[in-house]
């Protein structure tokens, strides 16, 4: 389903090195945090640790030269879009067997409902989705960001555990199901109700 995603990230360089380098704090945050809880459980990094990871990864990538550069933000992306696509597929997110490709095919609809409780649930399509989060959900009574939306198909339907925000597994799937929205329009708030 992925072949053509080189074509399609083709963004301006300073867009994707804006959105690698907040991409690269996070991720160093996530390493740190790693560290941290096998030291002492739960313990946040210093914020001069966060800093001092973030520098190191942004030493890392822009002292790369130009190609190497461009090559490797693209193998990034592709990889966490597969590593995504993979998830989507898989019924390892949840207990029941289903994965998020049961009721959104293709990352499209079956175009069926799904019984919860006294109602029915119209399974809608995923392509222009992402496009419209941050928004209000019913089953929260927030407005909620993608990957927690992801999250409550993960819990209601897949009878999974929810994926760590901030997870790489949460991260990669929400970029996967980003992806599905590409040429959709932002109509930020559309619900689907
Ligand atoms: C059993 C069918 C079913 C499965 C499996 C399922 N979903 Fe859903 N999905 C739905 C239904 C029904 C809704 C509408 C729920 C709502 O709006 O609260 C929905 C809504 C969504 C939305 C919001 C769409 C919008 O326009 O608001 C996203 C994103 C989503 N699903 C992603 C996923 C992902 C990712 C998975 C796999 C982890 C998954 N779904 C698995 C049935 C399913």
């Amino acid at each position: 389903m992925i072949t053509n995603i080189s074509r399609h990230l083709r963004v301006p360089f300073n867009v994707t090195m804006g959105i690698v380098a907040v991409g690269l704090t996070l991720a160093a945050c996530d390493a740190l945090n790693m560290k941290s809880e096998s030291a002492s459980a739960g313990a946040m990094p210093s914020i001069d640790q966060m800093i001092a990871m973030s520098m190191q990864n942004m030493k890392k990538v822009m002292m790369m030269p130009d190609k190497d550069r461009a090559q490797y933000v693209m193998t990034e992306q592709q990889t966490a879009l597969k590593h995504g696509e993979q998830l989507f597929g898989s019924s390892r997110l949840g207990t029941n067997g289903f994965t998020c490709a049961t009721c959104h095919p293709g990352g499209d609809t079956t175009g069926g409902k799904v019984p919860m409780g006294d109602m029915q649930m119209l399974i809608p399509t995923l392509k222009g989705a992402a496009l419209t989060f941050p928004k209000y959900k019913v089953p929260n009574d927030a407005v909620i960001t993608l990957p927690e939306m992801n999250n409550n198909c993960v819990v209601m339907f897949l009878k999974g555990q929810p994926l760590p925000l901030g997870s790489k597994d949460s991260r990669d799937l929400a970029a996967y199901v980003s992806y599905l929205s590409q040429g959709k329009a932002y109509t930020p708030g559309k619900q689907s109700m």
